[in-house]
C-alpha cells in the first residue's frame, strides 16, 4: 500500500472546481471506488450520520439544476452526489452502530455499553437540536473532502457545490420524511477542453502561513 508525494502533489494541483464537464462517463470500476470512498469515510464516534445520494435520473438532475443557481455541472457531469445529514441523532442511531460493531467484530453488546453511553451523553443528550445538525454537517464535509481527494488521485474531476437550495433539494429528492436533509453536493466527471478555469493558477495562502508549528 503506497503512493508517493510527487504523485499526490500532482493530483492535488491538477484538481480544480470544474465549471464545465465533458459529456463523458466515469467507468463503472472507477465509480465503484468513488462510491466506496464515501462509505469508508471516517466520522466522529463512527456514527456515520449521513445519506449519500447518487442522482442518476436525468429528469431529477434537471430539476435540481433549477435549484442550483442553474449551475451546468448538475446536469453536465457524469455523476452527481448529494450529501444529506441526519436531522437528529437518536439512541436508535447509536444502537444501529453498536449492533453493526457486534455484527462485524463479534463484540458482545455488554462490552459496548460504556461506548454506547458515551455517545448518548455526548451527542444524543449532550447536544441540542441545532448542535446535532451542525455536528452531522461537519462529518458530511469529511466525506466530501475524501471524495474529492480520492477523485483527484483517480484523475476524476469534481465540483463541490454549496450553491444549491437545500430545502428544494429535499423536496425534489423526497427526503422530507426520511430523517435526512441536504447540505451540499458534488459533481464528478471529466473537465471540458474549453473550461478555461482549468488553466487558472491555484490561489492559496502559503503553506507556512496556513500550517504553523509550535
Ligand atoms: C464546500 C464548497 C462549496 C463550493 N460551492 C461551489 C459552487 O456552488 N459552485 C462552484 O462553481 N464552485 C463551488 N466551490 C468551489 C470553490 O470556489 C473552489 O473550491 C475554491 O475557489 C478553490 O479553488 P479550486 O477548488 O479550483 O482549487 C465550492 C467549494 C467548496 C469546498
Amino acid at each position: 500500500m503506497s503512493s508517493n508525494p510527487a504523485t499526490v502533489s500532482q493530483a492535488l494541483h491538477w484538481r480544480y472546481a470544474t465549471k464545465k464537464f465533458a459529456p463523458r462517463a466515469i467507468p463503472d470500476a472507477t465509480w465503484a471506488m468513488l462510491r466506496e470512498s464515501l462509505a469508508l469515510t471516517p466520522s466522529s464516534y463512527n456514527l456515520q450520520p449521513w445519506k449519500l445520494i447518487a442522482v442518476e435520473n436525468s429528469a431529477v438532475r434537471e430539476r435540481l439544476q433549477t435549484h442550483s443557481w442553474n449551475q451546468g455541472q448538475i446536469t453536465g457531469a457524469s455523476h452527481l452526489v448529494v450529501f444529506a445529514r441526519r436531522t437528529e441523532i437518536t439512541e436508535a442511531d447509536v444502537d444501529r452502530l453498536t449492533q453493526q460493531i457486534t455484527n462485524v467484530r463479534g463484540t458482545p453488546p455488554e462490552k459496548l455499553a460504556a461506548y454506547r453511553q458515551m455517545m448518548v451523553s455526548g451527542i444524543v443528550k449532550g447536544k441540542g437540536a441545532q448542535a446535532q445538525k451542525d455536528w452531522a454537517s461537519c462529518q458530511l464535509y469529511i466525506a466530501l473532502g475524501q471524495l474529492m481527494a480520492v477523485a483527484a488521485v483517480l484523475a476524476i474531476d469534481t465540483c463541490p457545490l454549496e450553491g444549491i437550495d437545500p430545502a428544494k433539494y429535499d423536496e425534489v429528492l423526497d427526503l422530507k420524511a426520511t430523517g435526512y436533509e441536504t447540505v451540499v453536493a458534488c459533481a464528478l466527471g471529466y473537465r471540458s477542453a474549453d473550461d478555461h478555469y482549468a488553466l487558472a493558477k491555484k490561489v492559496r495562502f502559503a503553506t507556512d502561513e496556513v500550517v504553523t508549528k509550535v
